[in-house]
């Protein structure tokens, strides 16, 4: 149960009128009038389900990072979700929608590959929901997601990278494992890279962004993993104006969407190294390529100068942003998102500056 002290109500209720900017004049009136519904159904402070909490995240304005000259930045803050990050969002869809077609039984497993994300937000969906879950993961992705997922209660399976990377032949290793633990236990396979069940998510955040954005977005960035984020974000907020500048994200040693060779690299979310079944870029006007070194350094300047601990993806977003926000200008608006934690990653070359 998760008691509403008036500071997280209040900042999640805000969160939900609009964009957050240090004396956004959002008042406790406005901030009750918008709060979120489900988080107070029974009238008492508390919430029935940590389910409920999923969503509904802030949008920040960058007040440091940006230069004067270029448009605002607005990000999404996507570690406030449950567990650190956004795919919690596109969990629960696709668990749900399973649970609907009955393609997953009550009890049922669920198998899956992952990065780390996936499978935390996966993990933590089943012990609520009280299935058993499989995952298979890799040491390329870092400790502290495999360990979010055991103290999940996942069972896991390790695959070994080649080079600490992520490549094309560790992706389709995963997907293979994945598929014959499914074959050999049964259960339901969420197989993350073909499930167009999580577009809804995403459908459901470009809905809050436009709202607390109050329809200023003049282009909208994010990296592709499986593509369903950029995908889903950008079919809604395109449907509301067709000319907002949509833009993808890849690693720039692994810059398959833009027709170059896959290698090896370490945003790990991003860049599976071959062009993913969701990618649709009759909707995505440009792509930008982001090394992981950029990356890297960017996600440490958001934490020293914003106070935003993310991960390198998020990295990776806001130099793509940074780029797009000195091309339009002041007068414009470029949203991007936080994707996850940066407690993500403490123990990897991203964050790591103690010997322990
Ligand atoms: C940290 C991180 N960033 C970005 C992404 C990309 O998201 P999507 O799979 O929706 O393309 C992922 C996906 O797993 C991720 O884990």
């Amino acid at each position: 149960m998760v008691k509403i002290t008036r500071r997280n109500w209040l900042t999640k209720a805000s969160a939900f009128a609009g964009t957050l900017t240090v004396g956004s004049g959002i008042g406790i009136k406005s901030a009750i009038s918008q709060q979120r519904p489900n988080q107070l159904s029974d009238n008492m402070g508390t919430t029935s389900s940590i389910l409920e909490l999923i969503g509904n995240t802030p949008l920040l304005q960058l007040r440091n990072i940006v230069p004067k000259d270029h448009a605002r930045i607005l990000i999404k803050i996507e570690a406030e979700n449950p567990t650190g990050s956004m795919k919690d969002r596109m969990a629960l869809a696709m668990i749900g929608a399973a649970e609907k077609d009955g393609r997953l039984k009550k009890g049922g497993r669920v198998v899956e590959y992952t990065g780390g994300s996936t499978g935390v937000a996966l993990s933590f969906i089943c012990s609520v929901k009280g299935y058993p879950i499989d995952i298979v993961t890799s040491d390329a992705f870092s400790s502290e997601k495999r360990n979010h997922m055991v103290a999940l209660g996942a069972n896991l399976t390790i695959v070994k990278s080649k080079f600490g990377g992520m490549d094309e032949a560790l992706t389709r290793n995963l997907i293979e494992t994945a598929r014959l633990i499914q074959e050999e236990k049964g259960g339901y396979w969420t197989n993350q890279l073909n499930n167009e069940d999580q577009l809804d998510s995403y459908h459901s955040m470009g809905e809050e962004i436009w709202q607390q954005s109050n329809g200023n977005v003049d282009a909208f960035i994010q990296g592709v993993g499986t593509g369903g984020s950029l995908r889903g974000n950008s079919e809604t907020l395109l449907k509301y104006n067709p000319n907002i500048h949509t833009v993808a994200v890849e690693p720039g040693e692994s810059a398959v969407l833009s027709g170059e060779e896959e290698s090896s690299h370490k945003i790990e979310g991003i860049g599976a190294g071959f062009v993913v079944p969701l990618w649709k870029p009759e909707i995505i006007r440009e792509i930008e390529k982001v090394s992981t070194n950029d990356a890297m350094i960017m996600a440490r300047r958001l934490a020293k100068e914003e106070g935003l601990f993310a991960g390198t993806s998020t990295g990776a977003n806001l130099i793509a942003a940074l780029k797009k926000a000195k091309e339009l200008g002041p007068n414009a608006t470029v949203v991007t998102i936080m994707v996850d934690s940066g407690m993500k990653y403490l123990s990897t070359p991203q964050y790591k500056s103690v010997e322990n």
